[in-house]
């Protein structure tokens, strides 16, 4: 019987860690369009598999109609079939950052309401903090099922 060829080892993907998903962020940042706010946000999402979703701002002519970096990120990703997150990276302003806003952490806990959350802090320093502890009570599908 011939030897069976040994299978080449499993491609395994390291994990980005706060500062290389941070890393992420601050690339797709470069590409924010956003020349009415001149507040350019880049937001890198860390999928379960460590694969690295990431988006920036777009704004429009017609102000209200903006839609930020990491909402650009969820939907890009959930698009493409990818809803299991597990850490977003957020940034905002040279060297200081600022966690994601309201909307966007209803939109982020759709999905992974565990998930961590790493943006900068005014000395730059990057923090974490778990998504459910940013967006204390949620709008879900137990309430609008009336179970809460
Ligand atoms: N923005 C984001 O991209 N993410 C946030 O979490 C807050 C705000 C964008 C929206 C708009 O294009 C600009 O920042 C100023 O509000």
């Amino acid at each position: 019987m011939t030897p069976r060829p040994a299978r080449p080892a499993a491609r395994r993907r390291a994990m980005p860690d706060g500062a290389a998903l941070m890393l992420a962020a601050d690339r797709a940042r470069a590409r924010a369009y956003a020349p009415y706010s001149e507040f350019p946000v880049g937001a890198a999402l860390l999928l379960k598999d460590g694969r690295v979703v990431t988006a920036c701002n777009v704004e429009n002519a017609s102000y209200g109609l903006a839609v930020c970096a990491e909402r650009n990120a969820v939907f890009k990703a959930v698009s493409e079939g990818n809803r299991d997150f597990v850490a977003v990276a957020v940034t905002a302003r040279e060297g200081r950052g600022a966690p994601p806003c309201g909307s966007c952490r209803q939109v982020l806990h759709e999905f992974a309401p565990d998930m961590m959350v790493y943006w900068r802090d005014p000395r730059g320093k990057i923090v974490g903090r778990k998504l459910r502890y940013l967006l204390a009570m949620p709008f879900d599908l137990k309430m609008l099922k009336g179970k809460r």
